[in-house]
């Protein structure tokens, strides 16, 4: 069953006016080109090859190719078996039948264009204007400042892996995840409440490497221990702020219980963050069950528990996020065998990232799980980083972010090897420009809501340089 990717069929609510537009989202230069795969510029008189009539009425006219949908939806459908590849079109509302059009590309629909819907979607209100931009049961995004409110609009969609970034005239706008790894059964071209005309469809093949920045210059957040600067550490509310922070992945740190439960706590023992004392491998799950994990950090948090590793998963399955789960204790296989057990048995293998300062855990964990992506967690460079990952298999390095300062180009021969780097834990905007200006991938901080502010803010618009230019504090 694959109705779970992505998310499912469109969303037709719309933010309407309270919805203020995006501050400062950043524009970036147009992707380099790879493969083309399909490019339909509809100079024919009739639907090209191949596509399908799913839903509603499709013709080409003028050049264009036009759906129309009237109150309904129209769907349009075509490829198959694509795994890492660019989709991108340009679209225009034509006619509106009421206030409530939209339009957009489907990712992963069958020929039969039934049911599997992953989809980027713009919302119009009743004068036509973008409004929202969303993906079907998660929050839509506004549209950014500087979107057509007439013409033509620019849509896009990046797919790597198990990894979907979606554009609006070339401004990201909202990333999204699939459980499944298969190729994707085909694309769509979608029509609600409207006609809407479609033009410059092209499919591109990119490189695989779905934790490196996807031709976009933001970098991925990662909210350390959660929003850990705003609520106690490794609990369910530090996971909320992250998340509501725009966070993309919560990070964690992981350690059994007596009783071999997974909890999440970074500490050996209870002490400093929950109101118990002792090993934490010393007690059992009832007892850490019954331990005050947020009273330490304010009143408010009064009450917050120790959260298993199966919560905290469960919470990012139903409510959204990706985990970057951080082994911190393993014995031996067995421990991290515990673990990768409740990532599986919480179907959440397609967004879970799995790291270790220690190397053998990662290897016990390739071992286990190979469908896991990993990441080496590093205090110090290594003195041939390249060699290392491959060694053992990363998709990730993760190098203390002043350790990185001692060689940052080490973040190119990274990137030569398709390996991303995320770097660890930085909490300041000339931080965080120093390791932009470097080129990692992603940025682990306790101030999550902070630098999903700063990676909003425009960067290296208007440069001559060609280097990035500094992002300030907002
Ligand atoms: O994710 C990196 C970071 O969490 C590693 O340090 O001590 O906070 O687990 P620590
Ligand atoms: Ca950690």
């Amino acid at each position: 069953m694959r109705r779970d990717l992505l998310r499912s069929a469109f969303v037709l609510a719309t933010c309407g006016v309270l919805c203020s537009p995006a501050r400062g989202v950043a524009a970036e230069a147009r992707p380099a080109g790879g493969a083309v795969v399909v490019r339909e510029d509809f100079s024919g008189s009739g639907l090209p090859r191949q596509w399908r009539v799913v839903g509603g009425a499709w013709q080409v006219d003028g050049g264009r190719l036009v759906g129309g949908a009237g109150g309904g939806k129209g769907v349009v459908t075509f490829g198959a078996g694509l795994a890492d590849f660019r989709f991108e079109a340009r679209a225009r509302v034509e006619r509106r039948a009421g206030s409530g059009a939209w339009f957009g590309l489907g990712v992963d629909v069958p020929p039969t264009g039934a049911g599997r819907w992953t989809a980027g979607v713009v919302h119009t209100d009743g004068a036509g204007r973008p409004v929202s931009f969303g993906d079907g049961t998660s929050a839509a995004a506004p549209v950014p400042v500087g979107v057509a409110a007439r013409g033509d609009v620019r849509l896009r969609v990046e797919v790597r892996g198990q990894r979907a970034v979606w554009f609006l005239d070339d401004r990201q706008v909202l990333m999204t995840h699939r459980s499944s790894a298969e190729a994707v059964d085909g694309l769509a071209l979608v029509v609600g409440g409207a006609t809407v005309s479609f033009d410059d469809v092209r499919v591109t093949r990119v490189a695989s490497s779905a934790f490196q920045r996807a031709d976009t210059p933001r970098v991925t957040v990662v909210a350390h221990r959660g929003a850990s600067s705003l609520a106690p550490e490794n609990t369910m509310a530090a996971q909320e702020v992250g998340r509501r922070s725009g966070a993309e992945f919560i990070e964690n740190d992981v350690r059994l219980s007596r009783d071999r439960v997974p909890y999440l706590m970074h500490d050996a023992t209870v002490d400093r963050t929950t109101d118990g004392t002792g090993n934490i491998g010393a007690l059992s799950a009832a007892q850490i069950g019954a331990l005050d994990a947020g009273s330490w950090f304010a009143p408010a948090f009064v009450g917050e528990r120790v959260p298993t590793l199966a919560q905290q998963l469960a919470d990012l399955r139903t409510r959204g996020g990706s985990l970057l789960l951080e082994i911190k204790q393993a014995a031996g296989i067995e421990d991290v065998k515990t673990m990768i057990d409740v990532v599986r048995a919480e179907k959440m293998t397609g967004r879970v990232l799995v790291q270790s300062f220690d190397p053998q855990h990662l290897r016990w964990a390739r071992t286990l799980a190979p469908e896991l992506p990993l990441g080496l967690l590093r205090d110090t460079l290594d003195a041939d980083p390249v060699a290392v990952s491959e060694d053992l298999g990363l998709a990730l390095y993760l190098p203390n972010g002043t350790a990185l300062e001692a060689r940052p180009q080490v973040v190119d021969d990274l990137h030569q090897a398709g390996i991303g780097v995320w770097v660890w834990t930085v909490d300041t905007p000339e931080r965080w420009n120093r390791y932009d200006g470097y080129g990692v991938d992603g940025i682990i901080s306790n101030r999550p809501a902070e630098l999903v502010n700063w990676n909003n803010t425009p960067s290296g618009e208007g440069s001559t340089s060609g280097a990035p230019a500094p992002r300030t504090s907002p």
